[in-house]
Order: structure tokens, then C-alpha cells, then sequence
């Protein structure tokens, strides 16, 4: 009901959550006749403009999803690529993510990461942590299906200690030992590349939100692309099942 409430009040319909699955790298390179690395760098250069346009239109979260847990299976090197891109962008953008008041969050299983990456992830997350501005959430070696399990996990474990009894274990309580807790509902979730599927993003999260796909290969994402999603988002008469 919270979110129902919430929403009629939001009389410009601007999503406050947006997720977005990056897509389509490896073919805006294989377009060009370059390797599949390159679109990935190409791909980190519109994550850069799509953070602007969030903080622009004032976006509260923004959630993007760089590797999923079944992107393992990539070959070595594409994943090397990938961690050496993950690590080297928050070496340089954490003083200018800070600069602007965006809070750093990543969710996904890190123990796959080296140390090292873990360490820079823990210190981004740690600068970042008092600011209250955009919320950015990477979604990093994650997977909707693992966080439902590390949620279980938790909550067995809290049933075992005797902090919760199982009659007490609603919708709203497991929503908590979500990785995605205290974050606002997703309104939008977008994905660009042309494929109408959520290959295990966030999956109880979304149970509600508005999705919006685009034939667009994720380098090429841009502010009008942006734009267009918000727009189709504001269209949309939102329902949670009801029918008013
Ligand atoms: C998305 O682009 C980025 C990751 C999955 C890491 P892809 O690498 O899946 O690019 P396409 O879909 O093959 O074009
Ligand atoms: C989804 O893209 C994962 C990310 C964008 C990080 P994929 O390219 O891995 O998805 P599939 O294989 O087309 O479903
Ligand atoms: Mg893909």
C-alpha cells in the first residue's frame, strides 16, 4: 500500500529508481570490426553520461548491471578485461562520485573479486557512505537467483539464532535481507540491445516496475535514449493490482 500512497502523490511520475541492463556491448564492437573489449570500454563511457543524466533529473537510484553471475562463463580474458575496467573506474571516478554527493553501493557476490578489487570497493563505499545524493548501485557478479538464496540463507540464520520467529517472516521482512534493503522500490527498469528478457537482474525486486526495452546497443545510450525511457515511464498508469 506504501507504494501506491507514495505514488499518487508523485504527480510528475519521474522514476525515483531506475535499473538499467547495459547491453549489447560485444556487438557495437563487432559492428565496427573491433574486438568485443572495446564496446565494454565504449559501454563505460555512457555509464559516465548516464550518471549525469540521473543526477540531472534528479533519479534517487540509479542501479546498473555490469556482469552477471552467469557472465562467468565468458571467456578469461573478457572477464580479466572486465574486472581490470570495474577496478580502474573506481580508481578514477570515486573522488568525482564524491565530489557530487553520490553515495556508491555494490551488490552481488564479491568474493569472486581479487582482494585488491575488494579492498577498492569496500573504500568507495565507505567515502561515499554520508552522501545523500544519488545513489549508485552497481550490481556486480550478481544475480536475482543468488540474492534470493544469500536472503534465505540470512534469514535461517536469524531464525537459528532466535532473533525471528518464522510467523514473523513476511513479504516486507525478507524484502530485508535483500541486498537491495532500504533502497526505494524499482520504478523502471530499462534494457538496451534488443532483447526482451531479464537474464536474472533483479527478479523479486521488480515484481511491480515498469520495463522498457530499446534496440539501442548500450554504448550508444544517451540523453535523448534517457529521455525516452523517462517519458514512456511517465505514460504508464501504475496499478500494484488494483484497479483505481
Ligand atoms: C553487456 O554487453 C555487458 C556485459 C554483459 C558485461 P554484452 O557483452 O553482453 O554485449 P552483447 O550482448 O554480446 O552485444
Ligand atoms: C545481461 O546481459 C547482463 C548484463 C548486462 C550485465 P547478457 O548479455 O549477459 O544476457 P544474455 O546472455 O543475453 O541473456
Ligand atoms: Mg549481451
Amino acid at each position: 500500500m506504501s507504494i501506491i500512497k507514495e505514488y499518487s502523490k508523485n504527480e510528475k511520475k519521474i522514476p525515483r529508481h531506475i535499473a538499467i541492463i547495459m547491453d549489447g556491448n560485444g556487438r557495437w564492437a563487432q559492428k565496427r570490426g573491433k574486438i568485443r573489449i572495446l564496446g565494454h570500454k565504449e559501454g563505460f563511457k555512457a555509464v559516465k553520461k548516464t550518471v549525469k543524466f540521473a543526477l540531472q533529473n534528479k533519479i534517487k537510484v540509479l542501479t546498473l548491471y555490469t556482469f552477471s553471475t552467469e557472465n562467468q562463463k565468458r571467456p578469461k580474458l573478457e572477464i580479466i578485461a572486465l574486472l581490470e575496467l570495474f577496478l580502474f573506474a573506481l580508481k578514477n571516478e570515486i573522488q568525482h562520485l564524491n565530489k557530487y554527493n553520490i553515495c556508491l553501493k555494490v551488490i552481488g557476490d564479491l568474493t569472486y573479486f581479487d582482494k585488491e578489487l575488494q579492498l577498492y570497493i569496500y573504500n568507495a563505499e565507505r567515502m561515499t557512505l554520508n552522501n545523500n545524493g544519488l545513489i549508485l548501485n552497481i550490481a556486480a557478479n550478481y544475480g536475482g537467483k543468488w540474492d534470493i538464496v544469500e536472503g534465505v540463507k540470512k534469514i535461517l540464520s536469524d531464525v537459528q539464532k532466535g532473533i525471528l520467529c518464522i510467523s514473523q517472516i513476511k513479504e516486507e521482512i525478507f524484502s530485508q535481507y535483500l541486498s537491495t534493503n532500504n533502497l526505494l522500490p524499482v520504478d523502471l527498469v530499462i534494457r538496451t540491445g534488443g532483447e526482451k528478457r531479464i537474464s536474472n537482474f533483479l527478479l523479486w525486486q521488480i515484481a511491480y516496475s515498469e520495463l522498457y526495452f530499446t534496440d539501442v546497443l548500450w554504448p550508444d545510450f544517451n540523453a535523448f535514449e534517457f529521455k525516452n525511457a523517462i517519458n514512456y515511464f511517465s505514460t504508464r498508469k501504475r496499478r500494484f493490482g488494483g484497479n483505481f
